[in-house]
């Protein structure tokens, strides 16, 4: 039979009735013409429906999860799930894998040596009841649709679109049994949406998908024009996080990390805290250690170290005026960090460090950033990318550019 609806296409694609190439027509429609709030809700119930889905209502912890649409030196869940789980609430985080130009959680952690992040459910329940938190990929049934065209989207550019965003990630939060949910819609050079309104568009419409299922839905709007902190990469990320968690790291990614948390922690009436307090006290850091742990991770092992560094120093005395968070993605992704094609191994340690941030002063000799990669065969146009997307200035004409709340 010929399938008519959008929703006999999902399902028939998910089950491999379908080929891409008889999908890809559907899917350039949505990406090029949108789709209507009630399109966007069928869509989402039928990539749900072909699967099944997951619940831990049995823990008997108050439940919480975050989500961000992506951006470029996003660390924050690696930081936040042990964070949320330090003060007793249960925080099942089902990641994905780098999408586009932008990083994924599950790559990230998988630079930590034995870190596994296939979990069953019963694995995801035992560990919410011993650690409080797990980060797992997907189950291979959870939202099978979305694994097809989440890499179909990757590879034939169709990921910035609102109703493929929303349906994508909502229908992976609803079938993994969410009851409280905090999104992190960015917008910005660095994200899918580029301005501050198409974001909150796409907030809107998955926070209207989240409640009509019962998932308790909030959204903060935030501004990824500039990388978030300074790693931007796989294990120079987790280091990064690592960072944050003992106390220290980049003032924008603990201020963001704080800022999600008060937002996780007010779902579920936890209101009288400080989330800062447990990122300077240890005990945020003690739970990464559980969480890591108990996925087989060895934080005593070194993480994956690049065979070759190149700095670039600054050549004037100057301000850093602005820095393109795309163009410093596309050069961490030219060093070997993302991928091109599905199922592409990625190298964990290649990377980017930037060593000063807009509004910095910097000498002329002085470090401005840090290149690490073992495959030099586009070193020198990741150099160039990296080179354009700075802006150094006499004086210093930004004086925020760092995430920024700006709706909810
Ligand atoms: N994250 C997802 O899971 N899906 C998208 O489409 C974009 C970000």
């Amino acid at each position: 039979m010929k399938p008519h609806t959008l929703a006999d296409v999902v399902s028939a694609y998910a089950a491999g009735d379908l080929r891409d190439e008889d999908v890809l027509p559907l899917l350039r429609g949505v990406y090029e013409q949108g789709l209507s709030r009630q399109g966007i809700r069928e869509l989402t119930h039928a990539m749900i429906a072909t699967g099944s889905t997951l619940n831990f209502d049995q823990v008997g912890k108050p439940l919480v999860d975050k989500h961000s649409t992506g951006g470029v030196g996003d660390k924050i869940t690696l930081i936040l799930t042990p964070l949320i789980a330090s003060y007793g609430v249960a925080v099942p985080q089902i990641a994905g894998r780098g999408l586009g130009f932008t990083g994924g959680t599950i790559d990230k952690l998988e630079s930590i040596p034995g870190w596994s992040a296939k979990l069953s459910q019963a694995q995801m329940t035992s560990q919410m009841e011993t650690v409080g938190a797990f980060i797992a990929r997907a189950t291979s049934d959870l939202v099978p649709a979305d694994k097809k065209l989440y890499a179909l989207r990757d590879v034939s550019g169709m990921v910035d679109s609102i109703p493929l965003i929303a349906s994508s990630i909502m229908s992976k939060k609803i079938a993994s049994g969410a009851r409280n949910l905090v999104l992190d819609v960015k917008w910005g050079r660095g994200a899918f949406m580029p301005t501050v309104e198409k974001a909150r568009e796409l907030a809107e419409v998955m926070v209207a998908l989240g409640e009509d299922e019962g998932v308790h839905t909030r959204a903060l709007v935030t501004n990824m024009n500039v990388p978030l902190g300074n790693a931007v990469g796989n294990s120079v990320e987790v280091q990064e996080a690592i960072d944050v968690l003992r106390g220290g790291g980049p003032t924008d990614v603990r201020e963001l990390t704080v800022v999600l948390a008060r937002e996780m922690l007010s779902m579920v009436n936890i209101t009288d805290v400080d989330p800062s307090q447990n990122l300077d006290n240890g005990l945020a850091w003690e739970k990464f250690e559980q969480l890591i742990a108990a996925q087989g991770g060895d934080l005593q092992a070194h993480l994956p170290q690049a065979h070759h560094q190149l700095e670039i120093a600054a050549e004037h005395d100057a301000y850093v005026t602005d820095i393109n968070a795309r163009t410093v993605a596309e050069a961490s992704w030219m060093l070997g960090a993302g991928r091109s094609t599905v199922g592409q191994q990625i190298d964990y340690s290649a990377g980017v460090v930037l060593h000063a941030k807009p509004g910095d002063f910097i000498s002329k000799g002085e470090k401005l950033v840090s290149l690490y990669f073992s495959n030099k065969a586009r070193i020198n146009e990741a150099h160039d990318r990296i080179i354009r997307g700075f802006t150094m200035g006499e004086r210093n004409g930004i004086v925020d550019f760092g995430p920024l709340v700006a709706a909810q």
